[in-house]
């Protein structure tokens, strides 16, 4: 069978760890675990935006986030390396596995679209910058729900935008909030587990699929039917 794919972006296609170097050079051996909170922090951020009613561009969850950070570990970043890093988060690298993998499911007639809490604009400027643009059918973001993942609302607007159901769906994630979100929506949904120690929140609510990398899909969704 031929589905439609929701592909998440930060974190699944492109990697979020990107920022790692930069932070390096700025704050040293605190990098590692100030970027594990950073991002922990950002999405904190849009689920509570989400519940509040208050929705803003995903950006200012990632600005306001690294903010926090900033106080809690007591680092002092001044304007300019702040605005550096956020620039860097603009044009983040594409995980190695992500072009050959797209590339195969296109051509064994699947339509590839990005789904990302991140603006049109924003993941529009990732997807081009890391030259795998071309190779999806579309882009949905949250943003014309004015909503957050996991609201099964922004899942019913992506088959909305992309004239499909739930049924010939698919969302691919590495992240287990929106898998589980998927699921709970009724759509079929893989998780793919980019780090060996990344944990599926235990609520009883499973991924269809488990991957380790995105090249496994192709072959996954052909033997799944
Ligand atoms: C996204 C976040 C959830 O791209 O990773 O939607």
């Amino acid at each position: 069978m031929k589905y439609t794919l929701a592909f998440d972006v930060y974190g699944t296609l492109i990697n979020t760890s990107g920022i790692y170097d930069s932070l390096k050079s700025m704050i040293g051996a605190h990098a590692k675990p100030f970027m594990d909170d950073w991002r922990n922090k950002q999405l904190e951020y849009s689920f509570r935006r989400g519940l509040m009613d208050k929705y803003t561009d995903f950006s200012i969850c990632t600005k306001d986030s690294l903010e926090y950070c900033c106080q809690m570990y007591g680092i002092d970043l001044n304007k300019k390396q702040k605005e550096a890093l956020m620039d860097e988060y603009t044009i983040l690298p594409a995980f190695p596995d992500v072009k050959a993998a797209l590339k195969n499911l296109k051509e064994s007639g699947h339509r590839l679209f990005a789904f990302s809490n991140g603006s049109e604009k924003a993941v529009r400027k990732l997807l081009t910058t890391a030259r795998i643009v071309d190779l999806f059918d579309g882009i949905v973001s949250v943003e014309n729900v004015q909503s957050f993942k996991p609201n099964p609302l922004v899942y019913a607007h992506f088959n909305k935008e992309t004239s499909s159901t739930k049924t010939n769906s698919w969302l691919i994630s590495s992240n287990p909030f929106d898998v589980i979100g998927a699921v709970s929506f009724g759509m079929y949904s893989a998780w793919i587990r980019r780090t060996k120690d990344s944990i599926f929140d235990p609520w009883g609510i499973e991924p269809t699929l488990i991957i380790n990398e995105l090249t496994e899909l192709s072959l996954r969704l052909e033997t799944k039917d």
